[in-house]
């Protein structure tokens, strides 16, 4: 049976999932579906601060380390997912705990230990993730309150120099297609630009819902990013829907997934599709989203939806 795997490699394309390592670790058939669908893996939390540094001063890469050795004994990449975000924090990392000095100090060292550790072996790095609030203004998070908006530069610097080879990503969600978030976004490329700062993707989540609809610029959105001399990728897609599902839910998600594919395929420099994760059985939404699930395309029991059908053949 094919998989999604072959056809993306046919069409040159980089198709990931989200990894619960937990899982990998203890669920055979998982284990086995991660490596036959996908040539790309990203740690769904393993490689978080408050994973890596959960005591300051003590890294634990251990769980991180062995999703990375289960990439290239499959041959697949790895997405690094995040240096720089507002959540999952260590619970030592306080603004009572530390001056703004200190705390600049600590992102630094935080991002030059985590991308050295992983140097030439995780190939994107989500080097911030979410900084923006969906009206375009800057989300007010520990980096914004104490160093100011020129943390985005200082992170991209620093991790660049830890591993110049690596693709340097900004990350967010419901910044597919042209809003004012994704305006933010497109001032904020053209200013490091012009300060020669290295971003290297405009990284695009896609955790859509059915009952939100599908924004229909993505590629269009894409392309203004790409004109501005960026890649770009999915990272991050799901399409959720209240439960129950009915059939036209189940349309409604088929087009989801289908037309961020589509907005990906069309443009000329959208690297890869990543979905956050690929079965119902360890799905983030339904303990986030209440009432909501059914998000990804295969259901607790590992079973095709319609979902994976349409990726697979629109690939
Ligand atoms: C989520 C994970 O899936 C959960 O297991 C965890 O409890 C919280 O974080 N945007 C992101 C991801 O960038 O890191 C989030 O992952 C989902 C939303």
């Amino acid at each position: 049976d094919p998989g999604l795997r072959v056809a993306a490699d046919r069409a040159g394309l980089r198709i990931g999932t989200a990894v619960d390592t937990t899982a990998l670790a203890a669920d055979a058939p998982y284990r086995e579906a991660t490596a036959h669908e996908f040539n790309s893996v990203t740690p769904e939390n393993v490689m978080k601060w408050q994973l890596v540094e959960p005591v300051q001063g003590t890294y634990d890469w251990a769980a991180a380390d062995t999703l990375v050795d289960f990439a290239r004994a499959n041959g697949q990449k790895v997405r690094g997912h995040t240096l720089v975000w507002h959540s999952q924090n260590p619970s030592w990392l306080t603004e009572d705990a530390f001056t703004p000095a200190e705390l600049r100090a600590l992102l630094r060292k935080h991002i030059f230990d985590e991308v050295s550790h992983f140097k030439g072996r995780v190939y994107h790095w989500d080097v911030t993730n979410e900084i923006f609030n969906d009206d375009g203004t800057w989300r007010d998070t520990i980096w914004l309150r104490n160093l100011g908006p020129g943390y985005v530069a200082d992170a991209f610097r620093w991790a660049h120099q830890a591993d110049p080879r690596a693709k340097l990503y900004l990350n967010d969600y419901n910044n597919e297609g042209v809003n004012a978030k994704s305006d933010a976004y497109y001032r904020l490329v053209k200013e490091l630009k012009a300060q020669r700062v290295p971003v290297h993707g405009y990284g695009v989540q896609g955790h859509l819902a059915v009952q939100y609809g599908v924004p229909g610029d993505t590629l269009t959105n894409l392309r203004r990013f790409e004109a501005l001399g960026l890649e770009s990728a999915l990272t991050e897609v799901d399409v959720r829907m209240p439960l129950p599902t009915d059939p036209i839910k189940v349309q409604a998600q088929v087009s989801g997934f289908n037309t961020l594919l589509q907005a990906c395929l069309l443009a000329r420099r959208c690297v890869s599709y990543t979905l956050w994760g690929f079965t119902d059985r360890y799905s983030w939404v339904p303990s986030v989203f209440s009432g909501q699930g059914s998000a990804t395309p295969l259901d607790e029991n590992l079973v095709r939806k319609p979902a994976y059908y349409a990726l697979r053949d629109t690939l």
